[in-house]
């Protein structure tokens, strides 16, 4: 079991380099492989997910090589298209891009159900009802979606939720088709902008992306390209929260500020200072933040994936929060793992009140998905005394170099694996020392 021990109560201060974004890397790594020949990307973030697509695609082809962690050589010239290893399909929910690309490429494609967090239904009606739109039949049988045409055809497709995952796979599906396809409804996230101009360098013709209508002129053919993928807002936005919530002042290096803003708008409510220019936000945060309220909702709303942190800052603020949660059934899972900790919380369905508490205590947690596994790592900095995260494998899918980037700002963490400190005994027991009981 892997488990990190936190020392909480230090007040982060430095600078925080963000890598790049989790979403948008599991998007453009299946991109690749609408090409034959050899696409580079670059800014990965060295996550998880991405190994595990590394994995995959290696395992239906594709020649993948990584030069440095951030970097991926994917040739994807001799790849076929029915996507066995269903352990790992199953490990990530972006497993279903390869529905889309392999449709786009081969007119055939058959993959696992994707896996990813649990925090609700996540259903994939909408990616299979823009396949069906341009011409595929699809079934889902013994695990596997199964998406196969004589031709893909151009069509008008309205989404009835704007999907992230829908918007891109139904992109990937028709780059390919004959005549144009105008979808409708679309999500309008960065990464949705950052996989079209992939896309494009690769000879794609697809324009609007970011905006609810998306226009996709089928072509030909598309040849490989290179692309540097945008920064991780999410990441960007667990390390302002955690700096906000330890009173502390962080530096977020390599950002786009205005992918923030919905984040920065909310920690400016909650009293926080920011600071922002070119690629660059500071956060101050204060004694104890200003109770708020959050809904989350689609981009350019306040991002779900966030929400879990926020949630976290906001069980010390003065007075009740309201937290609002709109994309997921079941996002406040974690929320008893908290209450270990001193905080209080009552959820209703999808609203959490928060009511601001002075001090939150060390427990022993456990993550149950990627976000929540966040919220529990910044709960365990504010906390005073020891708090020991299981479930990091959760942390670990997206990310990168958590312990590094944390202590690089004054927290006190170290990583156990089955009771052994991955590092390095005589730092952990520095940490150690510090350790009350909890
Ligand atoms: N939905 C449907 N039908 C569909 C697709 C989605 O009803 O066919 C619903 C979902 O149930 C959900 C809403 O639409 O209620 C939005 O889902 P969306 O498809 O936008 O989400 P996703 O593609 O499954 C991606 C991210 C999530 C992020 C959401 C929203 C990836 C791999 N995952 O998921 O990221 O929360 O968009 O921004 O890109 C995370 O990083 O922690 C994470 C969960």
């Amino acid at each position: 079991m892997t488990e990190l021990h936190i020392v909480g109560g230090n007040p982060l201060s430095g600078e925080i380099e963000v890598g790049g974004r989790k979403n948008s890397a599991v998007a453009a790594i299946p991109a690749a492989i609408l090409a034959e020949g050899a696409s580079v990307l670059e800014n990965l973030p060295a996550i998880g997910d991405v190994a595990t697509y590394s994995n995959i695609l290696s395992s239906i082809g594709a020649k993948v090589q990584r030069p440095t962690w951030s970097q991926m050589k994917i040739d994807a010239t001799n790849i076929q298209p029915d996507v066995t290893p269903l352990e790992e399909v199953k490990k990530i929910r972006a497993s279903y891009y390869l529905l889309g690309a392999l449709l786009g490429r081969f007119q055939y494609a058959r993959v696992g159900l994707p896996g990813g967090c649990d925090i609700g239904q996540r259903p994939i009606d909408q990616h299979l009802k823009g396949f069906r739109a341009l011409g595929a039949d699809t079934r889902i049988a013994h695990g596997e979606v199964i998406a196969q045409a004589d031709k893909l055809r151009g069509a008008h497709i309205y989404l009835d939720v704007a999907s992230v995952g829908a918007t891109i796979n139904i992109m990937y599906a028709a780059v390919l088709a004959e005549g144009t396809t105008v979808l409708e409804n679309c999500a309008k996230e960065p990464h949705i902008v950052d996989v079209a101009n992939f896309l494009n360098a690769m000879g794609a013709r697809v324009v609007g992306a970011g905006t609810d209508t998306i226009k996709i002129r089928g072509v030909e053919s598309l040849a490989p390209a290179e692309h540097a993928i945008i920064p991780d807002e999410i990441e960007a936005a667990t390390y302002a929260v955690a700096a906000a919530a330890t009173g502390g002042d962080v530096i977020l290096r390599g950002v786009v500020p205005k992918h923030l803003d919905s984040v920065s708008a909310k920690l400016r409510e909650a009293g926080v200072i920011i600071e922002e220019n070119g690629d660059w936000i500071r956060v101050i945060g204060n004694d104890r933040p200003n109770a708020i309220n959050v809904k989350t909702l689609p981009y350019p709303g306040f991002p779900t994936d966030a929400m879990p942190q926020m949630l976290v800052l906001l069980c010390r603020g003065r007075g009740t929060s309201v937290i609002s949660e709109s994309i997921y059934e079941t996002r406040f899972n974690h929320v008893s793992e908290l209450q270990r900790m001193g905080t209080r919380i009552h959820v209703e369905g999808r609203t959490a009140v928060v009511e601001g508490v002075e001090t939150l205590h060390g427990a022993p947690v456990k993550a149950s998905n990627l976000r929540a596994g966040a919220s529990l790592v910044i709960a365990g900095l504010v906390a005073e005394g020891t708090t020991r995260v299981s479930g990091i494998e959760h942390v670990d899918r997206g990310y990168e170099f958590l312990e590094e980037k944390l202590r690089g700002v004054n927290a006190r963490l170290c990583r156990h694996s089955d009771g052994v400190s991955e590092q390095g005994e005589a730092d952990c027991q520095t940490t150690a020392a510090n350790i009350g009981d909890g």
